[in-house]
């Protein structure tokens, strides 16, 4: 698939890599391509453009900007662009205040995710959230002596569902969907769960599993 990445920070170019690495097309999209030159001389396949650029490209998008920015980024890749088009979101809603006792602040609330308001104002786009309940480092190909690890995603479109998990198979995670947009509520305060351990201990690579029962007839 020709994935857009809308982004320049860690979760961009690890992204950018895994798909580049899985054998997909890629772009990755920013204001500044400057911030992109090393990772640009590191993965010579793939391609650096503006956030608009990066949209018009896609098949697939994936949203990985700062959760305040997030609106401005699909502004400016346009919405008549991305309509109809699947966009992974991987954005966190974190606040600029810093952490109590290991514990973020986001700047959303626990009745209206990020990706909710997304959603709504972006009404065409098939948002699908994942790969924002874990970290960089462990986002593409992640190895855990207890098996796959469990991404959890939601998002209103099925079909858009249904080609996110065909990534996150690719990508070696095992899928829980968790249902519409609605679920973002749940799935975005995972991250003020996982960093704890890090703010608390520095432990930053830990993953989450949901382990389940096979269903009675
Ligand atoms: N870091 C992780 O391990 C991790 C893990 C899971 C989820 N997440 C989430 O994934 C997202 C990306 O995280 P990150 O650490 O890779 O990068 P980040 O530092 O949170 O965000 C950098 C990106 O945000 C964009 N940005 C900042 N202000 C902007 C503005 N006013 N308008 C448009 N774009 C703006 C930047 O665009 P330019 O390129 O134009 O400067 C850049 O692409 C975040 O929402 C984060 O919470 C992060």
């Amino acid at each position: 698939m020709k994935i857009g990445i809308l982004g320049s920070g860690d979760v961009a170019k690890t992204l950018g890599s895994g798909f580049l690495q899985h054998g997909h097309e890629v772009m990755l999209g920013t204001r500044e391509p400057a911030k992109l030159a090393d990772w640009a001389k590191q993965h010579p396949q793939g391609r650096v453009g503006t956030f608009a650029e990066t949209a018009k490209l896609a098949e697939l998008a994936v949203l990985a900007v700062k959760g305040s920015a997030a609106a401005n980024a699909l502004r400016a890749a346009g919405a008549t662009t991305l309509a109809g088009k699947t966009v992974i979101d991987a954005t966190n809603p974190i606040a600029d205040a810093p952490p109590v006792n290991g514990v973020l602040k986001f700047f959303t609330t626990l009745d209206e995710s990020l990706m909710e308001r997304l959603q709504r104002e972006f009404d065409s786009v098939r948002f699908v959230k994942a790969f924002n309940s874990v970290g960089n480092a462990r986002m593409v190909n992640p190895q855990y002596k207890g098996g796959k690890p469990t991404m959890f995603i939601c998002g209103n479109d099925e079909a858009a569902k249904k080609t996110v998990r065909g990534v996150l198979d690719q990508f070696g995670w095992e899928t829980a969907d968790m249902g519409t947009a609605e679920s973002a509520r749940a799935i975005e305060p995972l991250c003020m769960l996982w960093c704890i351990p890090g703010f608390l201990r520095n432990e930053w690579t830990h993953a989450f599993k949901l382990l389940t029962l096979p269903r009675t007839p």
